[in-house]
């Protein structure tokens, strides 16, 4: 249902002691969402990945590369047309705090795009006030319990569920999940999980998921494709299961060592990475942007940079690696959580 094609996006800005700096958010990225399914991207801090999502739901504009929603290429149409495709998918922000608005209570908070909603499906007010009991209902919550409650009067992870209903209310075809639980408490993060899982096998909202924890991203992109992105570049890619169980980029064998999930696979081996706070990003690299931090490039790693191949003739899973093979890496200190 999305297909993306050589997304980038490149922000420039002036600071006051930086001076004119160049960030290349997203370099290239490609992925295809079919209806249903699920893809999830991880990388570690500033790797792009709000970015990607900002982009998909229109909040974001890209430069380069094509979009295609539905069978049509929103970077062809005129800004004032790319709205409703925008709209059938939505985004679940990482911060459920900042996501709702304090002054109006839950009820008002799902009243307003309902009433937008209205517009084009004729729903009355009975109906609208109806659905909007169902949507809570949907996501876990008791009706009764929330409509006239303000924002600051529920929990995290009651937040995180209005925040999700509210996305339902223009029934979306697709959600793209940005961190959604990195900001709740431990003990509510499942629920939440459990919930996008839930939604997705029930309605067929197909789910993209942002996040630097593989354990989310395996737990929810069950049966899709989990890409590694490594500073705004996917560097592997492939069915999430078998991604995790036999990463071949340094990078990814280095964030997944960071994760208990994965122990008892490989002891940490003696390859330690350059920490990312080592390197000046401002200094452009030709080769492969992994190459400063790794234990394995060879001259030719900084000469080109390597496109993504398949590993096995005939399988999805795909790497951006010139030398692949057995090898074990870990983070010489653990990849930023933010
Ligand atoms: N509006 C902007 N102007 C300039 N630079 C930006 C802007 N938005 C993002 N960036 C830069 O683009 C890069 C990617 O940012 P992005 O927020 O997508 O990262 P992220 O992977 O979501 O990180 P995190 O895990 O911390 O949320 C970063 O270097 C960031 O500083
Ligand atoms: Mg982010």
């Amino acid at each position: 249902m999305i297909e993306a094609r050589n997304i980038t996006r490149t922000y420039t800005g002036r600071g006051a002691f930086t001076g004119t700096r160049t960030v290349h958010a997203l370099r290239g990225v490609d992925f295809t969402l079919p209806k249903g399914g699920a893809v999830s991207f991880i990388g570690e801090s500033g790797c792009g990945k709000t970015t990607l999502g900002k982009i998909l739901t229109g909040l974001d504009t890209f430069d380069g590369g094509s979009l295609v929603i539905d069978g049509t290429d929103v970077s062809t149409l005129p800004a004032a047309r790319r709205a409703p495709y925008f709209r059938r998918i939505q985004m679940i922000h990482q911060d459920p705090y900042s996501a709702l608005n304090p002054t109006r209570d839950i009820g008002q908070i799902l009243g307003d795009p309902l009433r937008m909603r209205a517009r084009e499906t004729g729903a009355g007010r009975s109906q609208q006030r109806e659905r909007a009991a169902e949507l809570l209902e949907l996501v876990g919550l008791r009706p009764g319990g929330v409509l006239g409650k303000y924002p600051h009067q529920l929990s995290g992870g009651q937040r995180q569920r209005v925040v999700i209903a509210r996305a339902l209310t223009v029934d979306p075809e697709a959600l793209v999940a940005d961190e959604s639980v990195s900001m709740i408490d431990v003990s509510m993060r499942l629920g939440i999980l459990a919930l996008l899982r839930d939604l997705r096998e029930r309605l067929g909202i197909s789910l993209l998921f942002i996040t630097h924890d593989v354990a989310t991203a395996r737990y929810l992109g069950d049966g899709g494709e989990l890409h590694v992105i490594y500073r705004g570049q996917v560097i592997e890619r492939g069915p999430t299961d078998q991604v995790v169980q036999q990463p071949v980029h340094p990078y990814t064998q280095c964030l997944l060592s960071a994760v208990p999930v994965l122990r008892g696979l490989e002891e940490p081996g003696p390859e330690r990475l350059v920490p990312l706070a080592a390197l000046d990003e401002r200094v452009p690299t030709p080769g492969c942007l992994f190459a400063p931090r790794c234990p394995f490039a060879t001259p030719e790693c900084t000469a080109a940079q390597p496109g993504l191949t398949v590993l096995t003739p005939g399988e999805e899973h795909r790497h951006a690696c010139l030398h692949p093979q057995a090898r074990r890496v870990v983070a010489t200190e653990a990849p930023a959580a933010h």
